[in-house]
């Protein structure tokens, strides 16, 4: 084989070699490898230019003590000349050379004289690098042969860098996106430890995301146990109060004037045991967030006092003339009918929309069943937690149970009922028998009122169905029927019983029985 078939050849299976990789080593290796083997070459090394030095990337024949060693000014020694210069160097014997630095130490126990080729790599116009390759001592012609082949070797590889830096680019930028929309996605979409994905819920999220960033009064309404407070903690720890403290105030715990003496704080002497100054919650939680719980539960002369806080920032402790300035976010919350207190009088107008300037609504458990079975997985892996029990699942019928339930105490009682499961389970699966009797009984829709029940069961009757002069003499039998058929199924067919369950005299009974057509 003459050597221009040698050198296509090698060209061929380095080309190939490139095409099947993108890791920048393990091409510079196999190139490498094929170059010790076809020309005899010992080391390697492919140097690239980083920052104002070069850096040895990857070699061939080195060890890892010898690649760390061997950094090089641009311009240092013959690795350095070729990138300065971008022109290849042939050195026919390493040891008469004074431009070799040996800066690896490689080359230190060599017996017989060593030849030495190095190639700029260029991208473009722009050196990035060089490949140099040591031989055993070869005539100039030999030599100026393999600086040829080293220099297409050269495109090549440059070919590849770049490709690599390319990949490594846009892989960083595609974790930089993604370290980025997981932000965005826990910004808007997770608090703490707000379960929710119904869009109810989702409408809150965004809410507490737009009104954490502002310092915005916020009243939140919603039925007990739908999270009210969790919400309230969510907006201030995603505020930028955040290190500052939320200080929260129960209106219903306290009497009307210790509310007064707690929200602002009294002086010495200003009543009996007041024995010292005393800062209240507003001063406390200057710089963060007040939260005042069951607002609506809130007196007169303490409404009129925090109307004037909201307004001016400003007030006076109880008994005090000083007056003090505050710089306090409010987040307040009921769960009762503000505008019934408002007609009432017992709520003041103006305070209510100076509260109300954010309002968020939670809704409420039956509201949202489609969120129960998220919640359940929360609250079950959190007590199983909590309990050190390896409990990972609830039976199908258990689940059923929790999602046709009315949920009363909303969030709150369906955390409990889990908790107490939690606690008296023995297996891995939360099982039907450990949840309340009250999930069984069907109490669940008593909680509807029973007006509210029959008014929904008539608006969901099919009218079209029903022959419109008559809907009157049509309905009312029907509904006849349907209870008198309960009441003797629930009497196992007594009479006498059936008609004491409905209230009326057993000759009405069975008269009802023929004029309705009822076998009994
Ligand atoms: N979306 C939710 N995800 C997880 N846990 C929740 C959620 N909503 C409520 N909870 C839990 O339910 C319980 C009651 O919540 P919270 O105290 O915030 O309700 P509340 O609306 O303030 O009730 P109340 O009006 O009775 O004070 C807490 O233990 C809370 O962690
Ligand atoms: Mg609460």
């Amino acid at each position: 084989m003459n050597r221009e078939q040698l050198d296509l050849e090698i060209l061929n299976a380095i080309s190939r070699k490139i095409g099947s990789t993108l890791d920048l080593a393990e091409v510079f290796n196999a190139t490498m490898a094929i170059l010790a083997q076809r020309l005899h070459m010992k080391r390697g090394t492919l140097v690239l230019v980083d920052g104002p030095e070069m850096r040895i990337v990857a070699a061939h024949g080195l060890t890892q003590e010898e690649i760390s060693r061997g950094r090089y000014a641009i311009g240092e020694g013959i690795t350095g000349r070729v990138v300065d210069s971008g022109m290849p160097i042939v050195v026919a014997d390493i040891r008469s050379d004074p431009l070799f630095l040996n800066r690896t130490g490689a080359r230190s126990g060599e017996p017989g004289p060593i030849s030495f080729i190095c190639v700029p790599l260029k991208y473009g116009n722009t050196m990035i690098g060089a490949l140099s390759a040591d031989k055993d001592y070869s005539d100039a012609e030999t030599l100026n042969r393999d600086k040829n082949l080293l220099m297409i070797v050269a495109t090549f590889i440059a070919q590849a860098v770049k490709t690599h830096e390319m990949m490594q680019r846009e892989k960083a930028e595609l974790v930089q996106e993604n370290i980025f929309l997981r932000q965005e996605l826990q910004g808007k979409y997770q608090f703490d430890n707000i379960v929710g994905s119904s869009s109810a819920m989702r409408k809150v999220f965004e809410i507490i995301a737009l009104v954490a960033r502002s310092r915005a009064s916020v009243l939140i309404r919603g039925e007990t146990g739908t999270g009210k407070e969790l919400v309230a903690r969510a907006i201030h720890y995603n505020s930028p109060r955040r290190t500052m403290p939320i200080v929260k105030v129960s209106c219903t715990a306290l009497t009307e004037s210790l509310l007064e003496s707690e929200l602002f704080g009294h002086v010495k002497g200003a009543f009996t045991g007041a024995f010292e100054d005393k800062k209240g919650r507003f001063e406390l939680a200057h710089g963060g967030t007040l939260f005042l719980d069951e607002i609506g539960n809130m007196n007169e002369t303490v409404q009129v006092k925090l109307l004037r806080v909201l307004q001016e920032r400003q007030f006076e402790r109880v008994g005090g003339t000083q007056t003090i300035s505050v710089d306090v976010r409010l987040i307040a919350a009921t769960n009762s009918n503000l505008e019934e207190e408002i007609r009432k009088g017992t709520f003041r107008e103006d305070l209510y929309y100076r509260l109300n300037v954010v309002p968020i609504c939670m809704p409420s458990l039956r509201e949202r069943r489609e969120d129960i079975p998220l919640l359940i997985r929360h609250f079950i892996e959190k007590y199983a937690k909590e309990n050190e029990k390896e409990i990972t699942g609830i039976t199908s019928e258990a689940v059923e149970l929790l999602m046709n339930y009315q949920w009363p105490g909303n969030v709150r009682e369906l955390e409990g009922c889990i908790e107490m499961a939690i606690v008296m389970c023995g297996g891995k699966k939360l099982t039907a028998d450990l949840l309340p009797a009250k999930l069984r009984t069907g109490a669940a829709t008593q909680s509807v009122p029973t007006e509210k029940a029959v008014e929904l069961a008539v608006n969901s009757l099919m009218w079209q169905q029903i022959p419109p002069a008559g809907q009157y003499g049509y309905l009312v039998p029907m509904v006849e029927k349907a209870l008198i058929q309960r009441a003797i199924r629930e009497s196992e067919g007594v009479k006498l019983r059936a008609a004491q369950l409905l209230g009326i005299n057993r000759n009405t009974l069975h008269k009802k029985l023929t004029d309705l057509g009822i076998d009994s």
